[in-house]
């Protein structure tokens, strides 16, 4: 029953998953059984899994999350959606997040960015969080202020609890979560409200598509023919806000953290940065001249290196998918059903969902795939549509699940990156300077969020340009 999850969860602890999977891969073989969180699975990699598990149709695997997750961000969120309802909420979602409607808010992204460099770091001994402002802005129209802040430390309770053992006593992590997703709950329900009345008084189109909740508001049901109707429910837009804003600030800020760690560690990547960010810098007329998509599209250097970082050290370490039906994988059969193998009742047999467990890690380290997997190569992303085979970098996932975040995160590294190597110089006082893992550390371990690890980054403003 227990299998193999504590021996895994030990090596996440101590930070060594990684070397966990890549353990079990060269004793077991490429596809091999353990049990998980009292859930039989079968753990599988490289491209031909990827693309089994990212391409199989929504009848053969279908998607897995822990409860706790389920019932802390809601059970109408994305992850927990199939079939027609997955692509008609994933189509709203997207409606807001591709990249023409995007391109529009480059300039706006930029000005939070700036703000909070401002406001959080000049002079500042704390680093709050940079990648949930933008969201905050961005997606929900909510600027900078005292609900803001509000917003801020509820959602920072809800995600607090969203890896712990589901149970609800008054005194677990999982109980002050669920009490923190409550208040962000209602904190959205009333930001839907406030928009809706907003719309109703508005007329223009323009100001319908004017963050992610007005636009999900304004797209309505005309495939049914019910053009006044709204496309989702109240219910789905708060759970699918609410995983936007969990699915766009950890794994941003993860990836930040470690550019900011590499560049701060080797000085030859740093100086191409800074010379691609310079020529943008020198090319507006004053320092308050707003980035703009053109910009972007010439900081392709920049985004090879934040590829390469995802490829390395993938923000998601990977995730489960269930299978709905017998399935046939490299030779194995992966059963809908497992039969437990601890009775608990005498009378009846009990049987589970067979889960099937996938690490990005594992393709991204193969070095049939990516040569010298362990050597960091940006040019590796130079020309990644010849030089990089499908469903081998899977660090946003793929298929029709792929991560919808993919263009917000690029918009808002890049961003991130311009002001942090134009404006700044940095170095880690007391950080080791190589990390003893891949296996990504949050932002608040590696900046020093509580007060016992303050002042591990230092910031020193530069002169302008
Ligand atoms: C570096 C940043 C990011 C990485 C590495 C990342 C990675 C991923 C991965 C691996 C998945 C799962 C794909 C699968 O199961 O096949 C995913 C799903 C998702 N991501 Fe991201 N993500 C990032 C940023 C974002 C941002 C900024 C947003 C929102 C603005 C976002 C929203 C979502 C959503 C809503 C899903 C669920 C999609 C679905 O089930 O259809 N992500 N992401």
């Amino acid at each position: 029953m227990i299998g193999q999850s504590f021996s895994l969860l030990y090596a996440m602890k101590k930070n060594t998953a990684e070397k966990w999977v890549q353990e079990r891969i060269r004793k077991y073989g490429p596809v091999s059984k353990l049990t998980l969180f009292g859930t039989p699975t079968v753990m599988i990699h490289g491209q031909a899994a990827n693309k089994f598990l990212f391409t199989s149709d929504c009848n053969t695997l279908g998607n897995q999350q822990p409860t706790s997750i389920k019932r802390i961000l809601g059970s109408r969120i994305l992850f927990e959606l199939s079939s027609d309802d997955h692509k008609r909420v994933r189509g709203a979602l997207v409606s807001f997040l591709k990249p023409e409607v995007l391109k529009r808010y480059v300039g706006k992204m930029d000005l939070q960015v700036r703000m909070h460099f401002e406001s959080h770091w000049q002079g500042k001994e704390k680093i709050t969080t940079l990648s949930f402002n933008i969201v905050c802005s961005l997606l929900f129209g909510l600027d900078a202020g005292e609900r803001r802040d509000r917003f801020v430390e509820h959602f920072q309770n809800m995600i607090g609890g969203m890896w712990s053992v589901p149970i609800n006593l008054p005194f677990t992590r999982f109980n002050h979560s669920l009490t923190a997703s409550s208040k962000v709950q209602s904190m959205i329900m009333q930001l839907v409200n406030e928009k809706r009345t907003a719309m109703t008084e508005q007329t223009d189109q323009q100001g319908q598509q004017q963050d992610l909740i007005t636009c999900l508001l304004s797209t309505k049901d005309e495939e049914n023919n019910m053009n006044n109707s709204e496309l989702l429910t109240d219910q789905e837009i708060v759970d699918n806000v609410r995983l936007v804003m969990t699915a766009g600030y950890d794994t941003s800020s993860i990836l930040l953290t470690f550019l900011i760690r590499l560049l701060a560690n080797d000085p030859v990547i740093h100086a191409s940065i800074f010379k691609e960010q310079e020529e943008i810098a020198k090319s507006k007329t004053s320092r308050d001249e707003l980035l703009t998509w053109e910009d972007l599209t010439k900081m392709k250097y920049t985004w090879r290196v934040a590829m390469e970082t995802l490829r390395m050290i993938p923000p998601i370490f990977g995730g489960f998918r269930k299978a709905l039906k017998d399935v046939e994988f490299g030779g194995y059969l992966i059963p809908k059903y497992a039969k437990l193998t601890l009775q608990l009742t005498h009378s009846t047999e009990n049987y589970t969902d067979f889960l099937i467990f996938w690490a990005a890690s594992l393709t991204h380290m193969d070095e049939s795939i990516f040569q010298e997997p362990s050597k960091f190569d940006p040019t590796r992303f130079e020309n990644q549509s010849s030089t990089v085979p499908p469903y081998c970098f899977v660090a946003f996932g793929g298929g029709p699940r792929m991560c919808p975040g993919y263009e917000f995160a690029r918009i808002e590294t890049l961003i991130t990156i311009h002001h942090l190597v134009t404006k700044f110089t940095w170095k880690f006082s007391s950080l080791q300077e190589k990390p003893s893992s891949t296996t990504p550390t949050p932002l608040s371990q590696l900046l020093g969020k509580g007060r016992r690890r303050s002042h591990v980054l230092q910031l020193f403003p530069k002169n302008e340009l």
